[in-house]
């Protein structure tokens, strides 16, 4: 990292503009004037810096916070530009602001500065969505709906049950944030280029000024490491594989007709009036797609770069500005789509038994009554074969066990067995649709919410 007279001789060719991160680092432009004064700040307590030179330092950053971001001087980066225009307002001692650190320390610190603030942005937005979901769960206990294996019939569910499944899988999204919130929320500040400084600086000190947790205590990984952003993209990435596959479900339903979604979460067609298409679901759907170019790309720069700092760096950051960006706005738009989503019980209904939804119960049911379930399952097989319904079951009876059913199992069992309503309320297990077992569900479901 090198003074200003030497930036002139060596910055200012045909690779400036290649050089230059100066658009990109908008975003950071507050989080730089934040690490500039706390690091006056510890550089003046520490008697590094005089209080007055530090004052002045002090107020030409406020006056450049006014100015703002596109008012800066030409510069490699924000780090360099806002020295710069510290300096035009100070004089020569301005440049006493960069005592005792690096850009490398510096531009670690405002990402792992920016970069909180997003990820807890992008928290807030799974807490919206499982708020939206335990919401649609407490009006769907009752709810019966098909649930699918392979994207055949498979067994009557309900729409609780349904929602309470991606809840959980949100939780553990918000859950592997928060892991990579903590790691992002360490001062590397002080580092320097990455071999620390002759300075009696207080990196402790810093860390507090800026809200950090505690320090990354090496300088060399303080100034060059960018795991926290691996994992942050890596977080994202699973999220939004997550909206993913909530977006491919209900864009699944709205076109069974199962649910609808509302007009502030559809689009139309410009040529087919009729037209109503769950065009945000698919956005949200395809956005696993950039959070997974986020983390390739961000992990394929990251890869085999040697210690300390390489300019590679740079061009890190911006894949996880995206990618925070892009779940965020996902994230945000599928709690919508699913808060304000109308659910269609009638055809939810009439479609729970399609498919012979119910031929696990029927089988359960004869393995409780005392027939192996290998041999319950052929049964029922043969039977699905045959019409699915209690005639059919009956010839089954005849063909593999050489009796009627009724030798096994009350007939009155066997019709509450086929109904789907029947067969949900009797899947009590722990975990289960069964709205008893969805109550149990739902209580952690509020509490770890709440929390
Ligand atoms: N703009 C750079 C980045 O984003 C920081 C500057 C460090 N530059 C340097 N030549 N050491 O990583």
């Amino acid at each position: 990292d090198e003074g200003v007279v030497r930036r002139d001789r060596f910055s200012g060719g045909p690779a400036r503009s290649f050089l230059s991160s100066l658009a990109a680092d908008e975003r950071i432009f507050q989080a730089d004037l934040a690490v500039d004064r706390a690091h006056t700040v510890m550089l003046a307590e520490q008697g590094i810096v005089d209080d007055d030179v530090a004052s002045e330092i002090l107020t030409a950053l406020d006056a450049i916070e006014v100015d703002g971001h596109g008012s800066l001087p030409d510069g490699e980066d924000v780090h360099e530009a806002i020295e710069t225009a510290v300096i035009e307002r100070v004089g020569p001692d301005g440049g006493k602001m960069h005592t005792a650190r690096s850009r490398n320390d510096e531009v670690a610190a405002c990402i792992r500065y920016r970069l909180r603030e997003d990820v807890l942005a992008a928290i807030e937005t799974t807490l919206a969505l499982r708020e939206s979901l335990v919401d649609v769960a407490e009006d769907g206990r009752e709810t019966i709906m098909p649930g699918y294996t392979h994207l055949q019939p498979a067994q009557p569910t309900t729409v609780a049950h349904w929602a309470l499944a991606y809840e959980g899988a949100v939780r553990r999204d918000t859950e592997r944030l928060l892991e990579a919130y903590a790691r992002i929320n360490q001062s590397p500040l002080g580092g320097a280029a990455f071999a620390g400084t002759t300075f009696d600086i207080d990196r402790e000190r810093t860390a507090d000024l800026l809200g950090f947790d505690s320090v990354v205590e090496n300088s060399m990984d303080a100034s060059s490491s960018r795991d926290f952003l691996l994992e942050t993209v890596q977080a994202l990435s699973t999220h939004a594989t997550t909206l993913s596959g909530l977006a491919e479900d209900v864009i699944i339903f709205a076109n069974r007709g199962f649910v609808e979604l509302s007009d502030d979460y559809s689009s139309t067609s410009s040529i087919m009036p009729q037209k109503k298409n769950p065009d945000t679901l698919e956005l949200v759907r395809a956005v696993a797609g950039d959070a997974a170019g986020g983390v390739q790309g961000l992990t394929t720069t990251l890869k085999g770069l040697p210690r300390a700092y390489n300019r590679d760096l740079q061009r890190a950051t911006t894949h996880a500005w995206e990618t925070v960006d892009a779940v965020t706005e996902a994230s945000e738009v599928a709690a919508g789509a699913v808060a304000t989503a109308d659910w269609n019980e009638g055809t939810l209904a009439a479609e729970a038994g399609a498919g012979f939804s119910t031929a696990t119960g029927v089988a359960d049911l004869l393995a409780a009554n005392g027939l192996p379930f290998r041999t319950a399952h052929e049964l029922v097989a043969i039977a699905a074969e045959n019409g699915a319904d209690e005639d059919a079951l009956e010839a089954a009876s005849q063909e593999v066990l050489g009796e009627s059913l009724e030798a096994y199992v009350d007939p009155d069992a066997v019709a509450d067995a086929l109904d789907p309503a029947e067969s949900v309320a009797s899947r009590d297990s722990q975990g289960g649709p069964a709205p008893e077992a969805v109550d149990d569900q739902l209580e952690p479901a509020r509490e770890a919410l709440a929390a």
